[in-house]
């Protein structure tokens, strides 16, 4: 395991180890162990685009093991001013010993890892959000016990979270059921690849209401994600049938869970009223950022 670019080249048993790491690494924490084995450790966070969660969980991550973390926002680096990929990842690999970058095009991840000497970890790309689909992972069996027998569902937008949340399910065998408006679905080679190998359904469906019908998990996200800000008010519109009210959430059974992985809009894709309600685990997914980046970082810079 040397990078993290995507779910897609983990096996289910590597990451089952993450998640029961993370799992344990949080136990310790509230324990009050201090952890020491990232000392002499520095990783290098390279973001393109902003973050609250992932980098302060990143950096807290970082900090709680021993070790050290330099922020590169992308303006300020000389990749601002178009220097070659492949040189700032073999200048950066002299430096730190891993880097986790946030940025628009899943081919800069892609380069930066091609050259890199060092770890290099994906926090966000367009296409993929592995960190975040770990860490609500774990959350998920932290509620349910396991993830093999539930149907997880994806409400809305077949964004970076939903493509990602399709390789999980591939891997981990769980059933998945993605409700999105035509034209918003995910990424088309990632769904075929994903339905190739999983052994549980994977379904595409375009009502809301049906595919919340036998749910454990129902998982929102923002409907225009960063980047998309200018669609903004249009997809308001498109989107308005997949807001995850109470009415909706009244279709799917009482012990369902509700997923999101923030920042929300409230009242669009989700409203005020659900996501405060004890269904929701938002808060607890975003604490689980921290413990689940420890447990890669542990693996894969310790
Ligand atoms: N969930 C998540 O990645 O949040 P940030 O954009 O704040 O990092
Ligand atoms: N799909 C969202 C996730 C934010 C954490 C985005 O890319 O903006």
């Amino acid at each position: 395991m040397k990078h993290l670019r995507s779910l897609e080249q983990f096996s289910k048993a590597e990451l089952m180890e993450l998640i029961n790491r993370a799992i344990e690494l949080k136990k310790e924490q509230k324990a009050g162990k201090l952890h020491t084995q990232l000392t002499g450790k520095t990783v290098g966070l390279i973001f393109e685009k902003p973050s609250t969660r992932t980098r302060v969980s990143f950096e807290s991550a970082m900090y709680g093991l021993g070790g050290q973390v330099i922020f590169l926002s992308g303006r300020d680096t000389q990749l601002a001013r178009s220097e070659p990929l492949k040189d700032m990842s073999r200048v950066m690999s002299r430096y730190v010993d891993g880097m986790v970058v946030r940025t628009f095009g899943q081919e800069v991840v892609e380069e930066l890892a091609d050259y890199a000497s060092v770890p290099v970890i994906n926090a966000l790309t367009n296409l993929h959000h592995p960190c975040q689909v770990l860490s609500d992972m774990m959350t998920v069996i932290e509620e349910k016990g396991s993830l093999e027998e539930l149907h997880i569902v994806w409400l809305g937008d077949g964004n970076n979270m939903a493509n990602s949340w399709l390789q999980a399910a591939a891997i981990m065998d769980f059933k998945l059921t993605l409700a999105c408006p035509e034209g918003y679905e995910p990424d088309a080679e990632i769904l075929e690849a994903s339905k190739k190998i999983a052994t549980k359904p994977i379904t595409l469906v375009r009502d809301p209401k049906a595919a919340v019908a036998d749910a454990d998990v129902i998982n929102v996200d923002v409907w225009a994600s960063m980047g998309m800000e200018e669609e903004q008010a249009q997809r308001l519109k498109i989107f308005e049938d997949y807001q995850l009210n109470s009415e909706l959430l009244g279709k799917a059974p009482k012990d369902c869970i509700v997923l999101h992985c923030l920042p929300a809009h409230r009242d669009e894709e989700i409203t005020d009223g659900v996501l405060e309600s004890e269904q929701c685990v938002a808060f607890d997914q975003a604490e689980n950022k921290m413990h689940i980046h420890k447990s890669i970082l542990e693996k894969l810079i310790g």
